[in-house]
């Protein structure tokens, strides 16, 4: 059933830039009730200024979202300030690129915490109030942005590619088990996307795998994806069109894929690649 998301409660992580802002600015303008988090307390403040402007009806919760306690806090404080929750979007994350071999156990670590752990517990967290919100026939809602690397090992991002396919696993049992609640679970796999600021997103940048960060794709059309899944209450969506082909072919012809990423590193291995911030 497609879903109307006027006057609904929706909370977005990774909300201060990206494809989390671009959500959240998309879906205050069809009316949602949206509750903006992150750790940059003067981007999100700005955010929300320039969304009042419009009418919108928006509030910040700044978090570090690896604290339990801050999760805790966020969401009792979006609670009481918007008196429910109907649509957790789990769109925080960070990223790493560079080989398995040379890289660090705090990396790895990192990576897990933010893309992973931090974003479950949150779910865990909401569970209560999602589960409320069903009762009220709100069609609530999970919706986790992982990546296309959750679906298939990348060279060169094996942090990455462990943590999204640990989400994608964690968000494949949640769908049936939500079920009881009345709980929607939906997921969004984008391919490679243009950042907002490639220093922050990457936590080491020094893969040997041709990537074109500059030429990828714009933040918005995945946030158009994002907002076009929510509203017709897609499963599972590949955004964008080298998405979508790696999504198939890893289907239908596992054997191309796996040649084609064994090219990409062989050709690369052997020189030094890093990527224009
Ligand atoms: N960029 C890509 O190529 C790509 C491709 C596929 C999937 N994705 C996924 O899409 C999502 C968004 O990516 P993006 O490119 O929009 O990233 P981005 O521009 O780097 O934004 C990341 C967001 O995550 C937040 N964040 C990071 N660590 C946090 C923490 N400890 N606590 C709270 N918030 C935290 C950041 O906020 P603060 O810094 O303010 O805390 C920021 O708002 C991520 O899950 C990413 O893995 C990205």
């Amino acid at each position: 059933m497609r879903r109307d998301v006027r006057g609904r409660v929706i909370l977005i992580t990774g909300a201060s830039r990206g494809i989390g802002k671009r959500a959240a600015e998309r879906l205050a303008k069809l009316g949602a009730k949206v509750a903006l988090t992150g750790r940059s307390v003067a981007d999100l403040a700005q955010i929300v200024r320039e969304l009042r402007t419009t009418g919108a009806e928006v509030e910040s919760f700044p978090a570090d979202l690896t604290l339990a306690a801050d999760r805790e806090r966020l969401v009792q404080r979006v609670v009481a300030h918007f008196g429910g929750l109907d649509i957790l979007i789990n769109c925080a994350g960070v990223s790493s690129f560079g080989e398995f071999a040379t890289s660090e156990e705090t990396i790895n670590r990192k990576v897990m915490e933010i893309n992973f752990f931090a974003a479950i517990e949150l779910i865990r967290v909401c569970v209560p109030h999602l589960t409320a919100s069903g009762t009220k026939g709100h069609q609530p809602a999970v919706l986790n942005v992982a990546s296309i690397c959750g679906r298939c090992g990348i060279p060169s991002l094996p942090e990455h590619c462990a943590s999204k396919h640990a989400f994608v696993g964690l968000t494949e049992s949640l769908r049936g088990e939500f079920v009881r609640y009345g709980i929607d679970v939906l997921l969004l796999l984008p391919g490679l996307v243009h950042s907002d600021d490639l220093n922050r997103h990457l936590l080491r940048n020094d893969g040997k795998i041709y990537l074109n960060f500059e030429g990828a794709q714009p933040a918005d059309e995945v946030a158009d994806g994002l907002v076009r899944s929510l509203l017709d209450n897609r499963r599972e969506a590949a955004i964008g069109f080298v998405a979508w082909w790696v999504w198939f072919g890893k289907r239908m012809f596992p054997r191309v894929v796996r040649f084609i990423m064994k090219r990409k590193a062989l050709r690369f291995a052997n020189r030094t690649t890093k990527v224009a911030c």
